[in-house]
């Protein structure tokens, strides 16, 4: 369907055309004095600079020839020279009816779509998923969903840590505490135990264990990274323990990811980048796109108009082994063979742009990817404490992100079971639902790029902007549809008939914003925009939601008209809460 702003400045411009002006002085946006008018036009203004003439004579004669649009029932010149616009409510209430009758509301979908691969949730095997990992998670996912349900093909990639020197420290210490594993012995030709040697509560231990001995022992540190060069090459009972810890580590992580509603298309890592290396290298060097370093091969990436230093790319390390970069450059390799993607887009902490920086002009200039393909860096601030500093446990310690999930639900479990009649079991099931909103919510309500203050106190309310508020009003409409439902036979689709009040005419105006929003919201790639117009529909919903009598209405055919206005709020709600990577309960 056609935006409303499109369709009204369509109207503006033949009106300026009509009065002898050009066209392109009628475009229409929504006002930004919602007390005065619907939409605005300030074309007049502009008109006046060309025309030598004053801009409330312009605005004049528009608004002359715009006196039987069948769309506008109200339009003004004001001073110095804007045009104020408010809707025919029989017109909005007509857009209302075929948002309910086309499919995805009425959003239209793209004409050529493309194929996204995104890469995000970057979870580190072996390591428990902390906070850090919360934020790509999240947005990642929206985005992903946004890009959807415009209708391109998108990819969602969990691009593991798997593959660095993670690896290489947890195969130390496993030897050391037990060499007698025939992984350790190089003379070993039978087959390997099906069971790994470890739990994933003791593989946890492991990896910080070992990491924090490294830092204290060069020797240790000496083996570790030895182990590291080994295994990226190869090596026999190492490749085995590592399968060992990847199936360990990847269960658990699918649990987790599940419990937040997130979900990938692609569970590779780094270590699916290695067999693309050995190639890469070569061509890397046969091009010379490469150089050596002090022993370590680079590609140069900094450009004559930096205004900051940009250090070059490193492949390879002056050891051998390889990189984040390099299994970023790999990977990119990968991408472009098996999905051939229009855009490869990374959700990452803004902490590593350069690094991505530096991926991104290297596969440029070794055209590694093609000409066209774009590539995205979505770089996302911190998420602190109250405090102000990097958000961490009551202890100061790292925050996992099991337990994060715990609090909240717990924190919401009291707040329903408060004063209300529910059992224990419904209880915790919806303390999940409205925990993951407010987590969500809280997040995604924040422009990606910025830090901001994860206060459980604020999301996990009832009021405000946050994510209980945004389910509690869906909510309410559920359960005025189902009373109404219990009372009448017929199918509670009606036609929605014009407003009568001011209330009912803003939640309309509300509702047909849908298409607009969500398009800027897919083309910025700007979940926020989504919680921002969802917490306007709620705010418009429940305003008339106080003033109007639903279920007591008389007048049938009006209570038809509010009944099938609740039933598109409810559907562009849910639209939107999938789109951000959340669903409402039944009750709550
Ligand atoms: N594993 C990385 C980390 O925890 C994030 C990976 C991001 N994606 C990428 N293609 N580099 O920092």
């Amino acid at each position: 369907m056609k935006k409303i702003a499109d369709i009204i400045s369509e109207e503006l411009e033949k009106a300026f055309e009509e009065s002898g002006y050009e066209a392109k002085f009628g475009k229409v946006t929504l006002s930004n004095r919602p007390d005065l008018c619907e939409y605005q036009c300030n074309g007049a203004m502009a008109a006046a600079k060309a025309y030598k003439k004053a801009p409330i004579m312009i605005a004049g004669d528009v608004v002359e020839k715009l006196q039987n649009s069948r769309a506008i029932s109200d339009v003004e010149a004001v001073n110095p020279g804007f045009i104020n616009i408010k809707l025919s409510e029989q017109f909005v209430a007509d857009y209302l009816n075929e948002m309910s009758e086309e499919e995805h509301l009425g959003l239209e979908q793209k004409a050529e779509p493309k194929t996204i691969v995104i890469d995000y949730g970057g979870a580190n095997v072996a390591k428990p998923l902390h906070v850090g990992h919360l934020r790509t998670a999240i947005i990642g996912e929206s985005v992903k969903r946004i890009a959807r349900f415009m209708g391109d093909k998108v990819i969602g990639d969990v691009h593991l840590g798997d593959w660095g020197y993670q690896m290489g420290l947890i195969i130390t210490e496993l030897k050391k505490r037990k060499p007698e594993l025939p992984y350790f012995d190089e003379e070993f030709a039978g087959e390997y135990p099906e069971e790994a040697p470890f739990t994933i509560d003791e593989l946890e231990e492991i990896y910080p264990t070992a990491s924090a001995y490294a830092k204290e022992h060069d020797d240790y540190k000496e083996e570790a990274l030895q182990a590291t060069y080994l295994l990226q090459n190869g090596h026999k009972g190492y490749t085995a323990i590592w399968k060992h810890i990847m199936r360990v580590s990847v269960a658990d992580l699918k649990k987790n990811y599940a419990n937040l509603n997130v979900d990938f298309d692609l569970w590779k890592g780094e270590s699916d980048a290695q067999p693309y290396i050995p190639e890469m290298v070569e061509y890397l060097k046969k091009e010379n796109y490469a150089r050596y370093d002090d022993g370590a091969l680079v590609i140069d990436v900094k450009e004559e108009t930096d205004t900051k230093e940009i250090p070059p790319c490193m492949i390879l390390k002056s050891d051998g082994a390889s990189l984040y970069g390099t299994t970023d450059l790999a990977t990119l390799i990968e991408r472009e063979k098996l999905y051939n993607p229009d855009e490869v887009i990374y959700v990452v902490d803004k902490r590593q742009e350069l690094h991505f920086v530096q991926v991104f002009r290297s596969a440029r200039k070794t055209h590694i990817v093609k000409e066209d393909t774009k590539l995205t860096f979505i770089g996302f601030g911190t998420m602190n404490g109250k405090d102000g500093k990097p958000f961490k446990t009551r202890e100061g310690g790292v925050m996992r992100l099991e337990n994060l999930i715990g609090d909240i639900e717990e924190r919401m479990y009291g707040k329903i079971m408060e004063n209300r009649a529910i059992e224990e079991e419904e209880a915790r099931k919806i303390a999940k639902i409205v925990g993951l909103s407010a987590i969500k919510y809280g997040d995604l309500s924040n422009q990606a790029s910025k830090d901001y203050v994860f206060d459980i106190d604020r999301f996990t309310s009832f009021e405000g902007n946050t994510g209980p508020y945004i389910l509690y009003t869906i909510v309410r409409i559920k359960s005025i549809l189902a009373k109404y439902a219990e009372t009448k036979t017929s199918p509670i689709r009606a036609v929605v008939k014009k407003a009568v009040s001011d209330s009912e005419k803003a939640l309309m105006l509300e509702i047909t914003k849908f298409n607009s929003v969500i398009e800027n919201a897919y083309e910025e790639k700007a979940p926020h925009k989504i919680c921002a117009y969802v917490y306007e529909l709620a705010n418009a919903f429940n305003r008339f939601y106080h003033e109007t009598k639903i279920l007591a209405e008389e007048n049938e055919e009006r209570q038809k008209s509010f009944i099938s206005m609740l039933l598109l709020t409810k559907e562009i709600f849910e639209a939107c809460i999938d789109m951000l990577g959340f669903e409402a309960p039944e009750r709550m």
